[in-house]
């Protein structure tokens, strides 16, 4: 028997090559403001080849599988403060690790392990002194050399290593994704229902009561916290694509939208939904709303294996351009057919960010969106946005494993030639995949997402 962790890191110590040792910190605690700090989150890269969540730990593993971690020590006087701590003494059982001790014994006893190795691998430009660290502690292994030892001649970004190797979910992986999924969708469910019983009801209904919806149910199910700042966009906000919840009326009338998804056990989901604040879709609404769906839909269709990373954005974006001519926020006469529309990127001011990302541990996912098989075709392009000068390479070939979202939108700023009875309207509906054998599995349709499904949802 043995763990997911310890199976990873021995999946890494391969990856590794003769010679070859692997650093991985975890994440630093952040003060807030005088004695108090930020929620602590682990590392990503750290928690995946532990499942460590303390702070204060450092993992080395070698291209033997050995693995050694420091680790906060026992200290009653810290525990009574702060809390449990593990300890070097419990962790090679409950962590299936070879060694552990102290994380005050570091310096003193890493290089010792970096001595006649060839190659260290750690994470680049992810934790601030991480590389000043390494040089110290490359320099007392030179301080040895006299006594015989080598030094370890090559570096290596253990990001690209794990990195790929994050991208394909395992079945542990996926477990936990679809638990975080089901439990945000549940949060949608509540905060939509609470929207058309509040407004019912004549009450005054602001953003933030939603979002506290949202954390009820993230909390009441066990997940730690948001997976990022929850968005809660009543009326023309829904525009602004980083608002956050505040405290804004919701109106009957207006549409709210809604991009929130909790983390559970290190694992985010990622869902959008927009809705009418009182359960009942007005024309223009309902309008806007179907294109953006027909584009979604056109997407999750592209999503299968074999297929690109960008299929299901240039799906989106061959819906969308049919439809903004249609609804005429783009006028024919002046950007041409739906081609035209694509070629001069005239969706832009409707729909400026990308349909996908890569989604796991980290809520914007690790992992190279250009096909590593590939990459020798890189072509040269001008950005016809800035005019300036790109590299494109292939992009990514979908793989069952992979886990993204799929995410349209549409945004309509007041403009000169834009029918004002879209002004200030703003729709994004947004699922999680993982692509599968043969197509994609949505995980976060507990949710609905049709018309008259969340209408029927609201009016209960
Ligand atoms: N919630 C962040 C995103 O949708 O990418
Ligand atoms: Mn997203
Ligand atoms: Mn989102």
């Amino acid at each position: 028997m043995t763990s997911v962790y310890a199976q990873r890191r021995a999946r890494l110590a391969a990856l590794l090559g003769p010679g070859g040792v692997a650093i991985v910190p975890t994440a630093p605690e952040r003060p807030r403001n005088r004695d108090s700090d930020h929620p602590y989150r682990h590392d990503s890269y750290f928690y995946y080849l532990t499942g460590f969540t303390e702070p204060n730990a450092w993992l080395l593993l070698d291209a033997s599988g050995r693995s050694t971690l420091w680790c906060q020590p026992k200290d009653l006087e810290r525990e009574i403060w702060d809390g449990y701590r593990l300890g070097p003494e419990a962790a090679p059982a409950v962590l299936w690790v070879d060694a552990a001790h102290s994380v005050a014994e570091l310096d003193a006893r890493l290089p010792r392990l970096l001595e006649n190795q060839q190659q260290v691998w750690y994470p680049f430009a992810t934790h601030e002194g991480l590389a000043a660290q390494l040089e110290g502690w490359l320099r007392a292994v030179r301080a040895r050399t006299r006594q015989g030892a080598l030094c370890p001649q090559q570096q290596g970004d253990l990001c690209a290593l794990l990195d790929e190797m994050r991208l394909y979910k395992d079945a542990h992986e996926q477990a936990l994704m679809r638990r975080a999924a089901h439990i945000s969708a549940g949060a949608h469910i509540r905060a939509m229902q609470t929207s058309s019983r509040m407004l019912r009801a004549g009450q005054d209904l602001r953003e933030y009561h939603l979002e506290a919806e949202l954390l009820h149910e993230f909390r009441r199910h066990g997940a730690q916290a948001p997976a990022y700042g929850s968005i809660v966009a009543a009326g023309a906000n829904a525009c602004v694509l980083h608002y956050r919840a505040d405290a804004a009326p919701v109106r009957a009338g207006d549409l709210v939208l809604i991009d929130a998804a909790c983390e559970l056990n290190g694992y985010a989901a990622d869902i959008t939904r927009t809705f009418p604040a009182d359960g009942r879709f007005t024309g223009p609404q309902r309008a806007l709303y179907e294109l953006v769906l027909a584009s979604q839909e056109a997407a999750l269709a592209a999503t299968r294996p074999g297929a690109r990373f960008n299929d299901p954005h240039e799906a989106t974006l061959a819906v969308l351009a049919q439809g903004l001519l249609d609804l005429r926020l783009l006028d024919g006469n002046q950007v041409g057919t739906a081609q035209d529309v694509l070629e001069k990127r005239a969706y832009l001011p409707f729909y400026m960010h990308r349909t996908s990302h890569w989604l796991g541990m980290d809520v914007h996912d690790c992992g190279s969106y250009a096909e590593p098989s590939e990459l020798q075709q890189a072509q040269a392009h001008t950005d016809p946005g800035t005019g300036e000068p790109l590299l494109q390479r292939p992009s990514r070939i979908l793989q069952p494993g992979m886990a993204l979202t799929i995410e349209p939108g549409l945004y309509v700023r007041p403009a000169p030639g834009v029918p004002p009875e879209f002004h200030g309207l703003g729709v994004r509906i947004e699922d999680d995949v993982f692509v599968t054998a043969d197509g994609c599995e949505i995980t976060t349709r507990g949710v609905p997402v049709r018309i008259d499904d969340i209408e029927a949802l609201m009016r209960t």
